[in-house]
């Protein structure tokens, strides 16, 4: 499989604390890598550095390497604004704009000049299409997006992420505001987007890591304990700590 990331000897300090420790990491295109890992061991720094949305927070220092398409996006010059289209990124809590179901979809289009209606149109409705939205708003884009029930508000905010083409999605923790039946949908809408996209998700529910992911990472502490093919990581983990969490002795 092509790496479409690859993480080099990442190092990561909030001011004075580490987060992140010579962490490695790649990521299969049209795949899902999902980072595991207790509670506080910098699985969202780390999914924040693939589209250098630490480089916000004040008092952080980087080095080290992250690949995309084989060059590093921390090198000097990069246009940043044009990486976090091509990675674009899932929140826990589901973030619409205040806006109608179109508005938020044509966003990133506005944003980047296109002002071409049909052309627009039609970029909503496939974006909507590709988040399986578009049966249940095809009759309500004026609707205002925070109207809609959580599910369909994150689904609306992938279809947002759709509609400039991003390459990579990245997702931290992305169902966790939603039941059930909700997070089996965002699961098999993940499993259909894999095909175009490459995704990285962070998720606490294990369950989750196992039904969707190719390949793990198991985090602790900072550390990229281990990474392995999801099926090795929760059956035959080769590392004692991944062993702990798995079985349930540890986080
Ligand atoms: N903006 C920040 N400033 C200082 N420290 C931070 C900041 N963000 C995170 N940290 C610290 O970095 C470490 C890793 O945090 P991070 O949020 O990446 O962990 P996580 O694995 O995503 O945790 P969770 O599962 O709770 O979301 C934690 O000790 C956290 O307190
Ligand atoms: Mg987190």
């Amino acid at each position: 499989m092509n790496n479409k990331i690859e993480i080099k000897k990442l190092n990561l300090h909030y001011g004075k604390f580490q987060a992140l420790k010579a962490v490695d990491l790649p990521v299969g295109e049209n795949s899902i890598t999902a980072l595991i890992g207790p509670s506080g061991c910098g699985k969202s720094t780390l999914l924040r550095c693939i589209n250098r949305m630490n480089d916000l927070i004040a008092g952080v220092r980087i080095d080290g390497r992250v690949l995309l398409d084989g060059r590093n996006i921390y090198r000097h010059g990069l246009n940043v604004p044009e990486l976090r289209k091509r990675v674009g990124m899932v929140f826990q809590r589901p973030n619409p704009f205040p806006l109608s179901v179109y508005d938020n979809v044509a966003y990133g289009l506005k944003v980047a000049g296109i002002s071409d209606k049909d052309r627009i149109s039609q970029t909503v409705e496939g974006s909507l299409k590709g988040a399986w939205l578009w049966d249940n708003l095809k009759d309500r884009l004026d609707k205002p997006a925070l109207d809609l029930p959580l599910d369909q508000q994150q689904r609306l905010c992938i279809a947002r992420l759709l509609a400039v083409e991003p390459e990579v999605i990245l997702m931290d923790e992305p169902c966790s505001a939603l039941d059930p039946i909700a997070t089996m949908k965002v699961e098999e809408l993940m499993l259909e987007l894999r095909k175009k996209y490459t995704i990285a998700i962070v998720t606490h529910n294990m369950q989750q890591a196992a039904r969707v992911s190719e390949y793990s990472g198991y985090m602790l502490l900072g550390d990229m304990v281990e990474f392995d093919l999801t099926a090795n990581i929760f059956t035959n983990p080769k590392d004692s700590r991944t062993q702990d969490y798995i079985t349930g002795r540890y986080g």
